[in-house]
């Protein structure tokens, strides 16, 4: 059974009734432009098929009542009185709930049923995709039109002060706004988008390399303080604003560590854009090498691969069929995203689980995913 059918079936057994709306939100994966999102930067992620479901109707009163499948329990939301309880999934259905409902979005209560497989804690934007399949089932109640950006602010904004973790916007814009078969070039800034094609016969390979790092918050947040002092040194409101000979120019006048993560986020910045470049000419030669390029960037300058995704990058990068590969996400952990000939994906996925499962002794999940639509009601 899809997950599609498995919310609709649980929701009649549940309530005796068809759902009224079947929700999707996907999690996402980004090609390239890491850590440039809270610097007002340039990122270029797509919405894979991985993706939370949720299946509702609506209620008379004010209460949200909702079964997670996943994690086998209900939790009851009254809406009226909004309060937070700890770490629990339902932190993340509150707080977009208390972010719409600050930005003046009339609320209603529905039952409904969740699940999904976007894995959690492999950087692949989990919790992106619950706040996004609740931001669209809340609007559909309401009868409001969907708009991608203002619902990827309202859910980066439940991130950011409901649930409190310190995120950029990207994961929450393009599970918001993503197109099938594309990949999306989000100015953070202006949080305008442009769809880009994924070159001709390139599959997009998604590594998980089975490891986690607990302290990523902390080295998240100092990561975004470094790139604030950069920018402050610089005299701009963001490290988007310094171009690459503005930073040649007074880079040596920088301390060791903040040149670095500076460095890192101008030239990524630059990657990027001319990574949308090479998808529009159809180069996937020119994006996998930039894609390198990007990984090593991550590695030396702004320090936030580990081990395992060196290993496996650098394990992906020497298979024939791969354009290039790089980490993707926060880092610390977490999965690495490769650039691979369609037709040699199969392969190219065995060869490297092997590989690296004999370097590390770690068993690798590997996700070949399809560019698909962001948040929508899908029936
Ligand atoms: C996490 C954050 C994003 C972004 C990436 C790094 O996924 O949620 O906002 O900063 O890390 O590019």
């Amino acid at each position: 059974m899809s997950l599609q059918e498995q919310v609709i079936h649980s929701f009649a057994e549940r309530f005796g009734t068809a759902p009224t709306w079947v929700v999707r939100a996907p999690g996402r994966v980004n090609l390239i432009g890491e850590h440039t999102d809270y610097n007002d930067g340039f990122v270029l992620p797509l919405a894979i098929e991985r993706a939370m479901w949720l299946a509702l109707r609506p209620r008379t009163d004010t209460v949200v009542q909702v079964y997670s499948l996943d994690f086998e329990e209900t939790a009851v939301i009254d809406l009226d009185t909004l309060q937070h309880s700890g770490d629990h999934w339902s932190e993340y259905i509150k707080g977009v709930a208390w972010a719409l409902d600050d930005a003046g979005y009339a609320l209603h209560g529905w039952d409904g049923v969740l699940v999904g497989d976007v894995p959690v804690g492999a950087g692949l934007s989990s919790s992106a995709a619950l706040e996004l399949v609740t931001a669209r089932a809340f609007v559909a109640l309401a009868h409001a039109p969907w708009k991608a950006a203002t619902m990827a602010r309202l859910s980066q904004r439940a991130e950011n002060k409901w649930v409190g973790v310190n995120c950029g916007i990207m994961d929450q814009m393009i599970s918001a706004a993503g197109q099938a078969g594309h990949a999306l070039l989000i100015d953070c800034r202006s949080l305008e988008t442009e769809s880009v094609p994924l070159p001709p016969e390139t599959a997009v390979v998604i590594l998980d390399t089975a490891t986690r790092r607990g302290l990523v918050d902390s080295a998240y947040n100092e990561r975004r303080t470094q790139c604030e002092t950069a920018a402050a040194f610089f005299g701009v409101p963001a490290l988007r604003d310094v171009s690459l000979e503005m930073f040649a120019a007074k880079a040596h006048l920088l301390d060791e560590t903040t040149r670095k993560r500076a460095r890192h986020i101008i030239t990524e910045n630059a990657r990027t854009v001319d990574a949308a470049v090479a998808m529009r000419h159809n180069d996937a030669v020119k994006l996998g090498t930039l894609m390198d390029a990007s990984h090593a960037s991550l590695r030396d300058d702004f320090e936030v691969t580990n081990e395992a995704l060196n290993t496996i990058v650098a394990i992906s990068q020497q298979q024939p069929a791969c354009y290039g590969a790089r980490m993707t996400g926060a880092g610390f952990g977490g999965c690495a995203v490769a650039l691979v000939q369609a037709e040699q994906a199969e392969t190219f996925a065995q060869a490297v689980a092997a590989q690296y499962a004999a370097a590390t002794g770690l068993q690798p999940q590997i996700y070949i995913s399809l560019a698909t639509d962001g948040a929508a009601l899908v029936s």
